[in-house]
């Protein structure tokens, strides 16, 4: 995607030296990209971490830093300078969750950082422990199901026009990761809603059908909803190399999501002053994936 960011002269670009900077970790992934970008648009200086700078793939004017947030010596230069600090809360590709989250906002504080976003799935680690007990402005950003979970359908659909998924009669929330970064952004460069945790949703509650139906109606294809087990589910991502904790987890939320799992939150609205994207237009971005 082309962002406004990468249409600016030199000259444009130089005046943004004036401009504060965030430091994104998970700027490669589904919400971070996004925050990248919301930033970039925004006029500030983005540095992005990541532990593999070649893969990044990230707009030009990203100043791109390798480091791991399992290892904090390898991005405390990072730090250096920035105004906030957007954390994601795993630290490697199983999802496994960082358990070095007091190293991660102490070096922080050392480096001056004052506003602190930290993208969490709820569960209450390491890293949201550490920054609800510093004193930083800091704010956990808890999404539900992130529409981009749905890129999970597309192997069975492009193959056979198939989803198999448990639970498909349980109707829950879901949010465009669009919409969490434009949230995490807002936060980062104005402030507000300091010392809060907030739950945030899209406008809808759906099943796995309703979702179906939607992706049906914008590519054309038939698709056929096949209820699995539990089990089948747990096996799946047993064979993606994730650990059996966060195994339990993602069953248990999906078997029975909590109160922000089947209930929309005005929070997204609440911070951003618009109303959150719906599955219907995350769809038609997505269309040509699943074709
Ligand atoms: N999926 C959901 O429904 C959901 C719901 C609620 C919350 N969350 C939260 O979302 C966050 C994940 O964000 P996402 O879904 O946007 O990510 P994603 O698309 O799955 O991408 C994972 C990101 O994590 C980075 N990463 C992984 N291990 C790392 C490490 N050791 N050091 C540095 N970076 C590392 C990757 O960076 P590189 O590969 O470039 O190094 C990549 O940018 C987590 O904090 C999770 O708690 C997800």
């Amino acid at each position: 995607m082309l962002t406004d960011i990468e249409r600016l002269t030199d000259a444009q670009f130089l005046r943004l030296f004036q401009a504060k900077r965030f430091l994104v970790t998970g700027a490669t992934g589904n919400v971070g990209r996004h925050i990248v970008n919301r930033l970039l648009e925004n006029g500030y200086l983005v540095r992005a971490l990541t532990r593999d700078a070649k893969r990044a793939n990230l707009p030009r004017y990203v100043e791109v830093v390798e480091g791991d947030l399992t290892r904090p010596e390898t991005f405390e230069r990072a730090l250096a300078g920035v105004a906030g600090l957007h954390l994601i809360t795993i630290g490697g590709d199983d999802y496994t969750p960082l358990e070095n989250g007091d190293d991660i906002v102490q070096l922080a504080r050392w480096e001056g950082v004052q506003r602190i976003s930290v993208l969490s799935d709820g569960r209450t680690g390491s890293v949201e422990k550490a920054v609800m007990a510093s004193d930083v402005d800091w704010t956990i950003l808890q999404p539900v199901d992130l529409m981009s979970n749905t890129l999970g359908w597309i192997k069975s659909i492009k193959s056979a026009n198939v989803v198999r998924e448990p639970y498909g009669r349980m109707a829950k929330t879901l949010i465009h990761e669009a919409d969490v970064a434009a949230v995490a952004a807002k936060i980062l460069s104005d402030g507000g809603h300091s010392r809060k945790t907030l739950k945030l949703t899209g406008s809808e509650v759906l099943t796995i059908p309703d979702k179906i139906r939607a992706i049906s109606a914008a590519t054309g294809k038939p698709i056929t909803y096949v209820e699995v087990s539990e089990e089948h589910t747990r096996q799946s991502m047993r064979e993606l190399g994730i650990d059996e904790d966060v195994i339990d987890y993602v069953v248990a939320w999906n078997s029975n999501p909590p109160v922000e799992g089947r209930a929309v939150t005005k929070s997204v609205q609440q911070v951003i002053g618009r109303p959150p994207l719906s599955f219907t237009h995350w769809v038609r971005e997505h269309a040509p994936l699943f074709m």
